[in-house]
């Protein structure tokens, strides 16, 4: 559960950079139980969260996780990373850019993960950013490995949330979409995408 501090430390982060956080509220348990169902329940799996702002993903991840597995998460606004290590402590903060991915696993021993879980304003991004950053995501993914992210229901109409549901299905195989998430403010999907189409030599 998000508490009244994690509320006004997003919304304070929304408006010092309202493109880059792209939501007025952080994501709801419901949403966050979707997203995060991505994240393997067996042996130690290496989960990679982008965007993880407050944490209500991260909470959710970290329940998932057994024993011996490793989350980490990677967040451009310093304000949140800094949060995020104080607040979630199991959680390996990554400071840097999603596009960086490859990169920053690599600087932490880690080649591919288990699981890739998203909560980047996509619709936001323009086409280069989206696509820089699924290549990342194909790059890293483990053979078998899911990638999860949500979209807000208002946001899939236009013409950011229409093109990134495009580039979807351009880079995976499969893109199954969830039910509408109706508790969430504001309601939202979840797209779950598994077997990439980009081969790892060429991200
Ligand atoms: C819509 S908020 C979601 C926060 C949280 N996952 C949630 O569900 O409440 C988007 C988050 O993505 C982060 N972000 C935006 N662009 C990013 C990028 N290129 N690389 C890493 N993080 C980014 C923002 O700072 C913010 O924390």
């Amino acid at each position: 559960m998000q508490t009244i501090s994690d509320t006004s430390a997003f919304l304070s982060a929304a408006l010092r950079q309202p493109g880059v956080i792209g939501a007025v509220a952080p994501s709801g348990p419901a949403l966050a139980e979707v997203l995060a169902a991505v994240v393997p329940g067996r042996d130690k799996p290496v989960v990679a969260e982008l965007g993880p702002g407050t944490g209500p993903v991260s909470r959710v991840i970290g329940r998932r996780l057994p024993p011996g597995g490793r989350h980490f998460a990677v967040e451009i606004d310093p304000e949140l990373a800094d949060r995020l290590e104080l607040t979630h402590p199991d959680v390996e903060v990554l400071r840097g850019d999603a596009a960086d991915l490859g990169a920053l696993l690599y600087g932490a021993g880690v080649r591919q993960v288990d699981a890739v879980v998203s909560g980047l304003p996509w619709s936001l991004f323009p086409e280069a950013q989206q696509r820089a950053i699924l290549e990342q995501v194909c790059y890293v993914l483990a053979p078998g490995a899911g990638f999860s992210t949500f979209a807000y229901r208002i946001s899939t109409p236009t013409a950011g949330g229409r093109r990134f549901r495009a580039l979807l299905h351009e880079y995976f195989e499969e893109v199954v979409v969830s039910r509408t998430i109706w508790r969430n403010l504001p309601p939202a999907l979840v797209y779950l995408c598994r077997r990439p189409t980009v081969d790892r030599t060429d991200a």
